[in-house]
């Protein structure tokens, strides 16, 4: 395991992937967006017109295709079979199409273990999704679960959302998020929720750069302690 292991996990919108790459910067860590992971499996699946229903299909896929991640401009860049698809696994229709693969659990199995490999080569990793601090890494030194009232979240979603040149009502994209929360809480396997040793932080009303600042804090008694 990474000398360092810190998890993020959290519901739609809730900061992780900005919070987790600002904490991996501070920390000199490497950092995992797993939710690019499940993106890219599901526009694998949606360009070869997978039926989303059928989990050996997509098992297979996920097998046979090759995907890779690195960190790029501070984001999570994905390729699939050689083809950048960074932008596309962030499109809205992927995104609507993520709740199948994320409920497969074959599909999972394969992607936790494309995970804990990734962990093991790093001294120091920030890996954030749903089910990092619960199933993936148990044993990680710090977890975090992050929230933020639905209302707060489509407004920081519509934010980006305009900022890429698209959009939607605030209405219609609290609806999402929230039917998003039902089906990542409720699924069999690797839902969301917070693992029992995970530090809760409600970001509700604190920015980026406060909620850093927390987490960082967290992280440096916590290993000061085990030093
Ligand atoms: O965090 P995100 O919005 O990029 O996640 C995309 C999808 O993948 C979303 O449906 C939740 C799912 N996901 C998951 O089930 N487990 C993870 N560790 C990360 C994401």
């Amino acid at each position: 395991m990474a000398d360092l292991l810190v998890t993020i996990d959290g519901p739609a919108a809730s900061g992780k992937s900005t919070v987790a790459r600002a904490l991996a910067e501070r920390l000199g860590a490497s950092f995992l967006d797993t939710g690019a992971m499940y993106r890219a499996v599901t526009l694998a699946a949606m360009q070869a017109r997978v039926d989303m229903a059928d989990e050996n299909k997509l098992l297979d896929l996920t097998e046979e295709s090759e995907f890779s991640f690195s960190v790029r401009e501070g984001k999570m860049a994905a390729c699939i079979d050689g083809v950048d698809v960074t932008e596309r696994i962030r499109e809205p229709h992927v995104t609507a199409n993520a709740r199948y693969v994320a409920s497969s659990a074959k599909v999972r199995e394969k992607l936790v273990e494309m995970q804990r490999q990734f962990a093991a080569g790093q001294e120091r990793i920030v890996t954030e999704g749903r089910d990092q601090g619960t199933v993936v890494f148990p044993e990680a030194d710090v977890k975090f679960y992050l929230t933020a009232g639905a209302l707060e979240r489509a407004r920081r979603r519509q934010a980006e959302l305009r900022a890429n040149g698209t959009g939607g009502s605030l209405e219609q994209i609290q609806k999402a998020i929230e039917d998003r929360d039902k089906s990542d809480e409720s699924r069999a396997v690797g839902p969301l929720k917070p693992a029992d040793d995970a530090i809760v932080l409600d970001t509700t009303d604190l920015s980026v750069d406060e909620v850093v600042a927390k987490a960082l804090r967290y992280v440096e008694e916590k290993c000061l302690e085990k030093d």
